[in-house]
């Protein structure tokens, strides 16, 4: 295991722990990596720009301007095959969960495609207040990996929680997550989310309450799995950054089928978790309706059943997995959708399952396919997924070991 080869750019920001960075850019390069070194003005104060120099043997950079060159952060940012920000402030974790842009640093986190790695490093108090844990779970929720902090002796002269991370637990952190293991690179993958709105007239529309939460979960899990996935995410307002996702917006169950069957030639897993409407206004109205009638008849059609229609197109090198949403009789029905739509998993929610469904967090499922079913206890839409996709890598390895 070794960081060999990878190009890491590190930002060292305003606290004590900046003090331990020329020994972490060593263990860096021991590792193999190249390092190239950002600083902010507050950090200078715990560490000189010169010992950051002469261990990583390129000039460290401070400023947004360096001369006539203004835009270096967009290379950097695009140079990196890592972005490491230790320490972390609570003031830089501030900026960086609002997207604030008043320095170098802040500039290179903005340009960045690579995974960004944040250890933070503050005292106990700051670290437990509301406001920096609310910015933790929001620099966690656009795609970074926080690197968790340490307990012991702080600069305070308390003891507690907030350290950085040891240099050495920092480049264990690094080294273990580009070496795990990605079964799934060079695999594409189609996944649906969220609902579908059919539009009655230009203010009004028919949807459901589907969130999109579970999809993009799904989605996540497979691109952590190595796969380049294509989400063709339905009107939500949740989003993912996942640097192997590319989403596509649509509005309508009409949208939403031609954007998976272009997708869906080239994908070797399909996972249609979207609420997709079942009918449509047989015609849209291109005025408003107004209210002169007592009762108003809106005349519905049936619209294209994504998954069947996948179902009848597929390949024996494709995996398709549906979704059904039950109120009652529900393996019964979970069961028959397996075979009515040739798919070869179905994931079973059941609204009546507290905590399972719509807007939540979390998620109660049952996986069925053709040989077996496992009832999974309720557990967090992310952990779901992953629960998702390992069944599917499980079955997918068994049909090419077969
Ligand atoms: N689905 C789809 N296209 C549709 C309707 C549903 O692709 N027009 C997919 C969903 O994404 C899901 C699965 O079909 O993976 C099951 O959807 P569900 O609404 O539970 O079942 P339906 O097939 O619509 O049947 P019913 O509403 O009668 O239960």
């Amino acid at each position: 295991m070794s960081l060999q080869g990878k190009k890491i750019v590190l930002a060292v920001t305003g606290s004590i722990a900046a003090y331990k960075t020329p020994h972490f850019v060593r263990l860096l390069i021991k590792a193999g990596a190249e390092v190239r070194v950002l600083i902010t003005d507050s950090a200078t104060q715990f560490v000189t720009p010169l010992s950051l120099s002469t261990v990583s043997k390129h000039t460290v950079l401070g400023n947004l301007t360096e001369g006539d060159n203004w835009n270096n952060h967009v290379e950097l940012g695009l140079w990196a095959d890592a972005m490491v920000i230790a320490p972390c402030s609570a003031n830089t974790l501030g900026k960086l969960s609002n997207g604030l842009c008043d320095n170098l640093v802040c500039a290179v986190y903005l340009s960045a495609r690579c995974p960004v790695f944040i250890a933070p490093a503050m005292d106990e108090d700051m670290w437990l207040h509301a406001s920096t844990q609310a910015n933790i779970l929001k620099v966690r929720g656009v795609g970074n990996q926080v690197i968790p902090v340490a307990h012991g002796e702080l600069a305070s002269g308390l003891v507690g929680e907030g350290r950085m991370a040891e240099p050495e637990d920092i480049v264990n952190f690094l080294t273990l997550f580009f070496s795990a293991n990605k079964p799934l690179e060079g695999v594409k993958a189609l996944v649906t989310a969220g609902p579908t709105y059919e539009q009655i007239d230009p203010v009004r529309f028919i949807g459901n309450y589907s969130s999109g939460k579970m999809g993009i979960a799904i989605a996540e899990a497979l691109a952590d799995k190595g796969a380049q996935v294509t989400l063709v995410l339905g009107p939500s307002n949740e989003r993912t950054f996942h640097a192997n996702i590319t989403t596509v917006h649509v509005h309508s169950a009409a949208d939403m089928y031609s954007a998976c069957t272009e997708t869906y030639k080239e994908a070797k897993i399909a996972v249609l978790a979207a609420a997709v409407a079942d009918y449509r206004p047989a015609e849209t109205a291109t005025e408003k309706i107004k209210k002169k009638e007592v009762e108003l008849d809106l005349k519905l059609v049936k619209t294209n059943d994504i998954l069947a229609m996948l179902g009848k197109i597929k390949q024996p090198w494709q995996t398709l997995v549906g979704f059904a949403l039950e109120t009652n009789n529900e393996l019964e029905n979970a069961k028959e959708k397996l075979q009515a739509k040739n798919a070869d998993m179905i994931v079973l929610n059941s609204l009546k399952d507290e905590g399972a469904g719509f807007g939540v967090d979390t998620n109660k499922i049952t996986i069925i396919t053709r040989e077996k079913q496992s009832g999974l206890p309720l557990q967090s839409k992310t952990d779901a997924a992953k629960a998702i996709v390992d069944h599917i890598l499980e079955m997918t390895h068994a049909e090419t070991t077969a």
